[in-house]
């Protein structure tokens, strides 16, 4: 099934603990008001990036954004099965109740795509379990496309293609992070492929800055740490170039503004023959995501 997608969708991790020290201070509903106005008109989050789930669908809910916006003028994205760090819970009970938990966050009836979080950190019966929960929620109406996300890109293939042998037809959608930027393009050199092989036909890259890596000041640290597994090495030669590209001064560009409109081109380059790739950036502000949105082609 082909996904008719933006090219850029809203992440929802930047409201969250794993980001940010106190999400609950930000303006996500002037965010979301921002968004929408300005056309990224998809959000992108999990109950994993707590509280994202429950800020946006507070923003969502409020009269300012319901009064303009029907719920099927904006698309949202969740996921199931990843509850902590180091906690995943891909059951069957949790996966519907977890759908469930999210439909009242959202006060929907429906939630436009769920993908099963980090695959890669189950096994692939496991995932094709979830996965079969999520078919059956699809057929009630509840969702509208299944996908799983990850970062290891063998590992979301094996799973896409386990999936499609044992449940008779693909997967609607995979998300995978920081493989389409200006550090790593793997998705584009192998990546899409495995994915189409599996039957894939929409693919949402995300991370464009590789979670804040690509950018002056580097990565965000919120009250998990610094858990980005990115050595000093590649650190300290990412902010010589943020440097770099500022001290240049040659167009008004920052080290992010490259990295997005580099990542969300590829994106846009790789879309052919039926195969879409779009880009969920990652903002916790109005001035960043207005910088994002000039990426668009
Ligand atoms: N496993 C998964 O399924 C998975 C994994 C990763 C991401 N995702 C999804 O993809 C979304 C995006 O990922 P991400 O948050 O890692 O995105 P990202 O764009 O790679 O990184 C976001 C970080 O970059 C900063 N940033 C964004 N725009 C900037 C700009 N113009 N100038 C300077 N800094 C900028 C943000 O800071 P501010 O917050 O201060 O704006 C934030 O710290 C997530 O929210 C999530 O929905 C999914």
């Amino acid at each position: 099934m082909t996904c008719s997608i933006p090219p850029l969708v809203m992440g929802g991790a930047g409201f969250s603990y794993q980001l940010h020290q106190e999400p609950e201070t930000l303006p996500v509903r002037d965010i979301v008001l921002r968004a929408f106005e300005l056309g990224v008109r998809t959000i992108d989050t999990s109950p994993y990036y707590e509280p994202s789930e429950q800020l946006l669908g507070a923003a969502l809910a409020h009269p300012e954004v319901r009064g303009k916006y029907a719920r099927e003028e904006f698309t949202l994205m969740t996921k199931v099965g990843r509850i902590t760090e180091h906690k995943f819970d891909y059951s069957p009970a949790w996966v519907r109740q977890s759908v469930a938990r999210s439909l009242e966050r959202f006060q929907t009836t429906y939630l436009d795509v769920v993908f099963c979080h980090d695959v890669e950190f189950v096994t692939p019966e496991e995932a094709v379990a979830a996965v079969a929960v999520l078919f059956e929620l699809q057929q009630a109406g509840v969702i509208r496309r299944v996908g799983i996300s990850g970062h290891n890109m063998k590992t979301l293939a094996r799973v896409a293609t386990l999936a499609r042998h044992r449940h008779g037809r693909p997967l609607d959608v995979i998300q995978t992070w920081a493989q389409l930027t200006l550090q790593n393009t793997l998705a584009e050199q192998w990546g899409f492929e495995l994915f189409r092989a599996a039957g894939i036909h929409t693919v949402f890259c995300s991370s464009p800055l590789a979670v804040g890596l690509l950018r002056n000041g580097g990565i965000p640290v919120g009250r998990t740490g610094d858990w980005h597994p990115a050595p000093p090495g590649l650190r300290a030669a990412v902010q010589q170039a943020a440097q770099w590209v500022e001290e240049s001064k040659a167009r008004d560009e920052t080290l992010a503004s490259v990295a997005l409109r580099y990542a969300v081109s590829k994106a846009m380059q790789n879309r052919r023959d039926g195969f879409m790739v779009t880009t969920i950036t990652g903002t916790s502000t109005i001035s960043d995501l207005e910088e994002n949105v000039k990426a668009r082609l």
